[in-house]
């Protein structure tokens, strides 16, 4: 993986909200491009859609996934699934993706799904855990790659005070230890905030150990 500054330094985090660890332009320009030319890869083999949440409403964020499984939503719930909606394995996690994980997650496991979602216009996501996972002492690992997205960190239960950071193209931000399931959601994206991205918009990839 291709990093901004020196190795050793680059990789402690800038910052670390609610034991949630953020590495501030861990990923530069070249590293971004090429991940955003894998991705294009992922959704050309498992494209995009808008999932259906279980209370009858699409999602506004797009989805696909690639790995092992890969995270559908419908009327029946949230689960993992090994086969995209239209009945596919979903594509392998491209290198370029397994890297940043491999030298932030400090875990010795691989992923098993990079849950890729596209925000465009007013897409942002609720408060949520990401708790569909069998084994929660494996973080989740995310990739912020275009328009900026005001991410925020609530609690490790419901409710309370929260804060929120900007997450920038280029930011890596890992979910682990104590803070692995704490609530978390992308309030709103600063449109043309980025030039990354053809057409504009985010995309935030998730990286997950699922069994
Ligand atoms: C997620 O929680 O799945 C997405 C988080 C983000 O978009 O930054
Ligand atoms: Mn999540």
């Amino acid at each position: 993986m291709r990093k901004n500054g020196d190795e050793m330094v680059k990789l402690r985090p800038t910052m670390e909200i609610r034991g949630v660890r953020v590495w501030q332009g861990l990923l530069d320009r070249p590293a971004q491009d090429a991940i955003v030319e894998d991705i294009r890869k992922v959704v050309a083999k498992a494209p995009l859609f808008s999932p259906m949440t279980p209370y009858g409403r699409p999602m506004t964020v797009q989805m696909t996934s690639a790995g092992r499984f890969g995270w559908v939503s419908d009327r029946s719930g949230y689960r993992y699934s090994e086969t995209h909606p239209k009945g596919t394995p979903w594509p392998v996690i491209p290198d370029s993706i397994l890297s940043v994980w491999d030298d932030v997650s400090d875990s010795d496991r691989a992923p098993e799904c990079c849950l890729v979602n596209l925000y465009r216009e007013a897409a942002k996501m609720g408060l949520h855990q990401d708790r569909d996972e069998t084994n929660f002492s494996y973080p989740v690992v995310s990739i912020s790659l275009g328009d900026e997205g005001l991410f925020r960190i609530g609690n490790l239960t419901r409710g309370g005070k929260t804060e929120s950071i900007w997450l920038k193209s280029g930011d890596v931000v890992a979910m682990g230890g104590d803070a692995r399931l704490v609530y978390h959601g992308v309030d709103k994206t600063r449109e043309g905030s980025s030039t990354l991205l053809e057409g504009g918009g985010r995309i935030n990839l998730t990286l997950r150990v699922v069994t």
